[in-house]
């Protein structure tokens, strides 16, 4: 189906002639089936790039808007970079921006949040698990307290679409972020769910595709890729993840009875997707460690994949309490979904021996 966009339908839907018509139909029908895994209207989907751009149009679509006196901004302190440092910049050119604090679990404190959230919020932005440490937040309980207040709610659902269902009207979402990367979509596709009568300010101004949100040519290949992947991910979510999950705790669970106290789960006591394992380890440095796997054949991050060059430990694990040390000790595993026991049980052997020869515990 890509390939047939790419060869055979490649007429712009903006066109006039019949070819163009054929492919307006296509991009409604692409339109219709994402709209349909998430439960909303096809005139509720606007095909993006990928979640970053998803978050600026949430942010930027809503705050360009908004006048005074309902003209603040509410995040988490854990939002991804694409929210916080938009956020950052919007607070820069004069916006008022408050950050709500998270438990040492790594969950959103929900009456920090109330005590942000007023009639002067327009919009609050919280994502629905986080990327660091796949720690699920309580979006329902967000929804309605930024409801109560009048104010619009933004869930980026990058990481937890296709580990948990994702239903922007269940949630109580006016707008909602997801990343076709996230489950086998390509690259550089995405899209951002707007609530039928949500109007926002575009941020790619032009022509009038995507209901006048997004201007440009449409990428029928790329719609056409990310639709079959929600419908795949959506049929596959109940078979692959629950296993997922019982591989993960069985990692950390050796983890914890190889290295005792020189190691810790962060964000083990929350509810967490079932994919993303975020690992202290106590007194070394989990670039260490990291390299150590990659020569081993384990690829495994630290802390944000999505903060290259960065050397300070994340704002994520800082928010949650950790000190400098045991933060800058991190690294995450992400776990795909044809993980094995034996992939498992051979990177917790690795993890613990390489541990000991780093400490030189012997
Ligand atoms: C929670 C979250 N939001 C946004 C993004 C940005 O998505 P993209 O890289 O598709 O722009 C990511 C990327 O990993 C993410 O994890």
């Amino acid at each position: 189906m890509y390939g047939e966009f790419a060869t055979q339908q490649y007429a712009n839907p903006g066109a006039h002639h019949p070819q163009a018509y054929v492919a307006k139909k296509h991009l409604w029908e692409l339109h219709e089936r994402m709209g349909r895994v998430l439960g909303a209207d096809p005139r509720e989907i606007i095909f993006t790039s990928g979640g970053t751009e998803s978050d600026i149009l949430a942010l930027r679509g809503v705050m360009d808007g908004a006048k005074a006196p309902r003209n603040e901004l509410v995040i988490s302190a854990i939002e991804h970079h694409a929210v916080l440092l938009e956020a950052q910049r919007m607070e820069r050119a004069g916006a008022s921006v408050h950050y709500a604090p998270v438990t040492p679990d790594g969950v959103i404190d929900l009456a920090a949040l109330r005590k942000l959230v007023s009639e002067r919020t327009a919009l609050v932005s919280v994502m629905y698990a986080n990327n660091e440490t796949g720690v699920i937040q309580p979006v329902n309980q967000v929804a309605k307290i930024a409801h109560a207040a009048g104010a619009r709610y933004h869930c980026d659902a990058v990481q937890a679409f296709w580990k948990l269902p994702v239903r922007p009207r269940e949630i109580g979402a006016d707008l909602l972020t997801l990343a076709g990367a996230k489950f086998g979509a390509p690259k550089g596709t995405g899209l951002l769910y707007n609530e039928m009568t949500n109007r926002i300010s575009p941020v790619i101004v032009g022509g009038p595709q995507e209901w006048g949100y997004r201007a440009g040519t449409e990428d029928l290949c790329g719609m056409a890729a990310m639709a079959v992947a929600m419908e795949l991910a959506e049929a596959e979510r109940e078979r692959v993840w629950p296993a997922v999950a019982k591989l993960r705790d069985r990692l950390e669970d050796a983890l914890l009875m190889g290295l005792g106290d020189n190691v810790r789960i962060n964000g083990r006591n929350a509810p967490r997707l079932a994919n993303i394992s975020n690992i202290s380890f106590l007194h070394i440095e989990g670039q260490a460690m990291a390299i150590e796997l990659g020569e081993q054949g384990f690829s495994v991050g630290l802390g944000s994949a999505c903060a290259p060059g960065e050397t300070d430990p994340s704002h994520v694990l800082a928010a949650m309490g950790l000190s400098w040390e045991d933060a800058i000790g991190c690294i995450r595993v992400s776990f795909g979904p044809d993980i094995t026991q034996a992939q498992v049980d051979r990177l917790a052997a690795l993890c613990i021996g390489n541990y000991k020869r780093l400490r030189g515990l012997g």
